[in-house]
C-alpha cells in the first residue's frame, strides 16, 4: 500500500509521515531529501541552478540513497547539511526545472514500487503516485508553519523565516495542488498525533474497502 502525504513546507509532513509509517510498518521516503541532496551536489559542483539540461544530468548521474534516516549522494552523507538555510533558499529552483523533475519522478517511482509505503512530498498523489492507495494533503496557517519552522531552525530569526517561507510557497506553487482525491486536513490545531490517528483511520478504510 501507498500512503501519499503532500502538502506545504511547516505543514507537518515529515514528522506525521514518519510516525505514521512507524507505526504501520511500512517504509518511508523523503522525496524532499532527494531535491535537497541534488541541490547539495549542485552547489558543491558549481553548477548553475538556471541550468535546468546541466542539472537533469547531473540527477541522472548522481545516486541518491537512503540509509534509514540518513540521506546520501554520490557516496557524501548530506543528511545535516541538506536541512541548512542555504539549502531551504534554493531548492525550488532546481525543484522547478522539468528535467530535474522527470529523473526524480522516475527514481521516486521506482522506490515506491518495492512495496508498502509512506510518502512524502508535494507532486506524489498527482505525479508520482497517482494510484496511491491514500492520498492525504496536509496545510496549516501560515503563522503555524512559521512558528514551526523557527523550532526547527532555532539559529535564523523568525522574521526571516517567514519571509523564506513565502517566496518557497510560490516558487513551489506550481508544484503543490492536491490531487482531487486527496484528504485535505488542517493540521494548525492538531498535534501530531491526532493527524497519524486521522490518516491511520483512512489507511484502515482503504484496506477495508479493497478485502
Ligand atoms: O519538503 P521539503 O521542504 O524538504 O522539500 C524541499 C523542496 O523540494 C521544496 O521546496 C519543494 C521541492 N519538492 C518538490 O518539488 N517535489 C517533491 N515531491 C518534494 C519536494
Amino acid at each position: 500500500m501507498i500512503v501519499a502525504i503532500d502538502g506545504p513546507a511547516g505543514a507537518g509532513k515529515s514528522t506525521v509521515a514518519r510516525s505514521l509509517a512507524d507505526r504501520l510498518g511500512f517504509r518511508y521516503l523523503d522525496t524532499g531529501a532527494m531535491y535537497r541532496a541534488l541541490t547539495w551536489l549542485a552547489l558543491n559542483d558549481g553548477v548553475d541552478l538556471e541550468d535546468g539540461s546541466a542539472l537533469g544530468l547531473l540527477a541522472e548521474a548522481a545516486r541518491i540513497s537512503f540509509d534509514g534516516e540518513r540521506v546520501l549522494i554520490r557516496g557524501h552523507d548530506v543528511t545535516e547539511e541538506i536541512r541548512q538555510a542555504e539549502i531551504d533558499r534554493v531548492v525550488s529552483t532546481v525543484a522547478r526545472h522539468p528535467q530535474v523533475r522527470e529523473v526524480m519522478r522516475d527514481r521516486q517511482r521506482e522506490l515506491a514500487e518495492q512495496g508498502d509505503a509512506v510518502i512524502e512530498g508535494r507532486d506524489i498523489g498527482t505525479v508520482v503516485c497517482p494510484d496511491a492507495d491514500v492520498k492525504v494533503y496536509l496545510v496549516a496557517e501560515a503563522a503555524e508553519r512559521a512558528r514551526r519552522r523557527v523550532a526547527d531552525r532555532p539559529e535564523i530569526g523568525a522574521e526571516a523565516l517567514a519571509t523564506d517561507l513565502r517566496l518557497r510557497d510560490q516558487r513551489d506553487a506550481a508544484q503543490m495542488q492536491p490531487a482531487p482525491d486527496a484528504e485535505t486536513i488542517d493540521t494548525t490545531e492538531l498535534d501530531v498525533e491526532e493527524v497519524v490517528d486521522r490518516i491511520e483511520r483512512l489507511v484502515q478504510e482503504r484496506a477495508k474497502a479493497s478485502k
